[in-house]
């Protein structure tokens, strides 16, 4: 089975370009922020009270590029601003990470699957055939973001939005256990003025140069 991971800090481009180069080399996409905003979705509805036994109940599904936590497909209830404040707290938490990192391997298992996330090359498929780590400048990140939020009808401040990735960024990055770093075999991907087609085309041409020798 081949793994390929994609890395990077928020707004990076990662879930858009993970589908898409999925969906070109006919394998399974799975986005490990969606498992993260899931935990925090939980931590927001229950508090603290069993929140580690809740979370290490809670069944997440993959089929055909689609995600379930419980049985129900995960949708916009975890891409808000008000999940974007607290996921990056809940997601340091060691314990969530040691639940979500045996999920996400539960997941991926046996499978052809491009998994994107923060630790993914580095702590959880260390053995992966192909590892990419996206970079692109914080205002880049910020009007990606931006432009989400606006077509989900969501209307935030430019600053807010700017304010919430240096503040993920910071907290992502600083964490004592698998803190966002690229791995030291992944190649580095500067997204900044390239379009989405073009960051896919690109990385497919390596991508498939890669496999070859895995
Ligand atoms: O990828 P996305 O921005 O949706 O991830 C939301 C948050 O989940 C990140 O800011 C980070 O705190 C956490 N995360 C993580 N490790 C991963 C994926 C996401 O800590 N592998």
């Amino acid at each position: 089975m081949i793994y390929i991971t994609i890395d990077g800090p928020a707004g990076s481009g990662k879930s858009s370009v993970a589908f898409y180069l999925a969906k070109e080399l006919g394998f399974e996409h799975l986005d490990t922020g969606a498992l993260y905003r899931s935990a925090a979705l939980l931590w927001l509805r229950e508090g603290e009270r069993n929140f580690f036994d809740e979370l290490e109940k809670v069944k997440f599904e993959l089929k055909n590029g689609i995600l379930t936590m419980n049985g129900k497909a995960l949708g916009d209830e975890i891409r808000t601003p008000e999940i974007g404040k607290v996921v990056s707290k809940v997601a340091e938490m060691p314990k969530v990470r040691e639940i979500i990192t045996h999920k996400t391997r539960e997941l991926a298992d046996k499978r052809n699957v491009v998994v994107e996330g923060r630790d993914i090359g580095t702590v959880v498929l260390p053995d992966a055939c192909v590892k990419i780590f996206l970079i692109a400048s914080v205002e880049e990140r910020a009007r990606r973001r931006y432009a989400q939020y606006l077509s989900k009808g969501i209307k935030l401040k430019f600053e807010d939005v700017v304010r919430e990735i240096e503040s993920r960024d910071r907290i992502d990055s600083e964490r004592a256990v698998a803190p966002l770093k690229p791995a030291s075999d992944a190649l580095m991907f500067n997204t900044d003025s390239l379009t989405l087609n073009e960051v896919v085309s690109k990385l497919k041409e390596i991508v498939m140069e890669k496999i070859k020798k895995c």
